[in-house]
């Protein structure tokens, strides 16, 4: 694959795709260390056919943005929380852990040495980052690999669902995505291994993607396969599912934070039924890639529930949106230690 041409990218019209920028940060472990990480150009990784991650799944993930102001300075936001969530993953598939004031420090490295693919400020593109480690080394039996790959890389992207703030519909699943003592709570490749047919399915019928249900009962909300629900109840009160296997998310706790605290909202994190979509007046999908993407329908056992409307957002999703996407972009103050300056 070529790599990627930052005077080349039309920065009205970047979607979510990988593209392979000129540095990536890499660190090795081995021999029951971190060894010395640092910046390279090599974006190709070179494993034994028999590491842990290839065969049992030994992988975690993150995903972060940089984003541009408008005075031309280059922030994160929130890049502790992704540190500690990253922590927390690791631990659970007994990985090492990467100290996580050099988590962040290797994130902004990576940001300021791509900084050219930090799409200019005014169009919505950010630089998406991916830190990821993998478990590498010769090991057959189901153990945890010897020696593992921590590498960050970063693209630039636009909308992850197409609409961007024009509303997509979903659909709930007939799959588990995680189960409530499983691995839900961690950003762990299996994780999105398994939710590929249940989003392919709900693709083939015409639906941006799928939203899952309780492992238990298959009767409250847990999240889509790649960002939080929420809703906005008719009395006001941002609503986000509880429970012990859906993701972490750093926007929605953020979303949380700001609605009672910004917005003038009631915020709860709740279990919802999801024969209970009359309470809601909105309702979106929230993450990294998806920021805040607004969900015109929900449709369960072939019946479609409308929330606000099928083509516009609606005006409590829309003030979240500003107000979260503004801070993110340093237009909108930002509550104590929620974003770090890059450059
Ligand atoms: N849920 C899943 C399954 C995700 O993959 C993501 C994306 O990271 C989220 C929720 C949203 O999390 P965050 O807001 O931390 O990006
Ligand atoms: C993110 O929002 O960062 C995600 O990880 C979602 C998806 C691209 C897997």
């Amino acid at each position: 694959m070529a790599k990627a041409d930052a005077s080349k990218l039309d920065w009205n019209n970047l979607g979510f795709e990988y593209m392979d920028l000129p540095y990536r940060y890499t660190a090795h472990w081995k021999d029951g260390e971190w060894q010395d990480g640092g910046l390279t150009e090599e974006s190709t990784l070179h494993i034994s056919e028999a590491s842990p991650v290839l065969h049992y799944g030994q992988s975690a993930f993150e995903g972060m943005k940089a984003y541009r102001t408008p005075d031309n300075h280059i922030q994160l936001f929130r890049p502790d929380q992704n540190a500690a969530r990253f922590k927390r993953s690791c631990e659970r598939l007994l990985m090492p852990v990467f100290p996580e004031d050099k988590f962040v420090d290797a994130v902004k490295q990576v940001a300021k040495a791509n900084a050219d693919f930090v799409p200019p400020y005014g169009n919505g593109g950010t630089l998406y980052i991916r830190p990821l480690i993998i478990g590498t080394g010769g090991v057959i039996g189901v153990h945890q690999a010897p020696e593992y790959i921590f590498t960050i890389f970063a693209m630039s992207v636009g909308n992850y669902f197409k609409g961007g703030l024009t509303p997509v519909n979903f659909t709930t699943s007939a799959y588990d995505r995680a189960a409530h003592k499983g691995t839900g709570q961690a950003k762990v490749g299996g994780n999105y291994a398994a939710s590929l047919l249940p989003a392919e399915n709900a693709h083939e019928n015409g639906f941006a993607d799928c939203v899952y249900l309780d492992p238990v009962e298959h009767k409250y909300i847990e999240e889509v396969g790649s960002a939080n629900f929420f809703g906005i109840t008719k009395d006001g009160v941002f609503k986000t599912p509880k429970s012990p296997s859906i993701l972490p998310s750093v926007t929605k706790y953020s979303l949380l934070w700001l609605a009672e605290n910004r917005l003038g909202l009631g915020a709860s994190e709740e279990k919802i039924d999801v024969n209970d979509l009359d309470q809601f007046a909105e309702a979106g999908a929230c993450g990294t890639a998806a920021v805040i993407s607004p969900l015109g329908g929900l449709e369960h056992n072939g019946k479609l529930h409308v929330f606000h409307s099928e083509t516009e957002v609606g005006p409590v999703t829309k003030k979240l949106y500003d107000t979260l996407t503004g801070i993110q972009f340093g237009t909108v103050e930002a509550p104590e230690g929620w974003v770090q300056r890059v450059e």
